[in-house]
């Protein structure tokens, strides 16, 4: 397994994978990797000549009041995991590698980063963009994977990768779920076993919207009131059905869009989505 720690050293592996010819894949990740995580590691391995996955727990993310210092970091066991999908690049750097002293550049990526999750956590989006922008620059992938799981987040990355001709081809890979039906998620470890009860509301909300769209429901009121109907035991953050590229809320469904939830347990924030695009609409 080969651990690459700096911008530096990371930069060097690629720039020689690109003079061979090598197509190069990669999975950005926090670690505390599940089967979600290895979803994207497993296709960026499948799909390119050399894939790597990063483990990066980025402080920009979080806001002072977040869980920085709680956030699980099995580093061992997430090598281990990586390695057993015979992916033997991980590109870990420190925060100090990441953010030197005086460091002073950041990306914003308007409008698509401003509801949703960036309303209710409003330095993320900046702090995601600014580090997959930098972990961008270092591993110089050709594709890079990121989880439906976090649909916005997959929308400000793709805006941010047009914008600034970034020339990497984003791939969404679907939400993998807990056999229950939770969509899995590092942060589910924060649960106690009443709130994991209680959490399986959002992915029962997404699909009880799936259902409704699907029997051809276009008014997207009645398919948030049904979803929230379903949703009273947790406090929720907020239903929308939003078109699937701008993440803008819409009236009436008349083009692909996602259904996204997000609600507060007690020692968790958790989200769920679903896709739907009335125009492969089946009869
Ligand atoms: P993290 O939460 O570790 O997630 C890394 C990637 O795994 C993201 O693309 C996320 O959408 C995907 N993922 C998480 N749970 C998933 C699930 N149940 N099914 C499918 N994919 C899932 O997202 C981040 O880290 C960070 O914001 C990052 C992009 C690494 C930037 O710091």
């Amino acid at each position: 397994m080969k651990i690459i720690q700096t911008p530096e050293a990371m930069r060097v592996w690629s720039d020689e994978q690109r003079r061979q010819g090598h197509s190069i894949g990669f999975a950005p990740t926090m670690g505390a990797l599940h089967e979600g995580h290895l979803s994207l590691i497993r296709a960026a391995a499948r799909e390119n000549d050399v894939a790597v996955a990063s483990i990066f727990v980025n402080p920009a993310q979080f806001a002072p009041t977040e869980d920085y210092d709680q956030y699980p970091r099995p580093f061992d066991d997430d090598i281990a995991k990586i390695e057993a999908e015979h992916v033997h690049t991980v590109y870990a750097p420190t925060a100090a590698d990441m953010y030197a002293e005086g460091y002073a550049t950041y990306v914003h990526v308007e409008k698509v980063s401003q509801g949703l999750c960036g309303a209710s956590r409003p330095h993320f989006f900046r702090g995601v963009a600014t580090v997959v922008a930098k972990l961008f620059n270092a591993v110089k992938p050709h594709r890079a994977y990121f989880g439906q799981k976090d649909a916005q987040q997959c929308a400000v990355i793709r805006r941010m990768v047009r914008d600034l001709d970034m020339g990497v081809e984003i791939v969404e890979m679907p939400i993998v779920r807990e056999p229950d039906g939770l969509a899995m998620s590092s942060r589910n470890e924060y649960l106690t076993a009443e709130d994991r009860e209680k959490a399986l509301c959002l992915s029962r909300a997404v699909r009880c919207g799936e259902t409704v769209l699907r029997n051809g429901e276009r008014n997207a009121r009645v398919v948030i009131d049904a979803v929230r109907d379903l949703m009273r035991e947790v406090t929720v953050d907020y239903v929308e059905v939003v078109d699937a590229e701008t993440m803008a809320p819409v009236e009436i469904v008349e083009r692909p869009v996602t259904l996204v939830v997000a609600a507060f347990l007690p020692t968790a924030r958790l989200i769920d989505n679903i896709k739907f695009d009335p125009g492969e609409q089946q009869t």
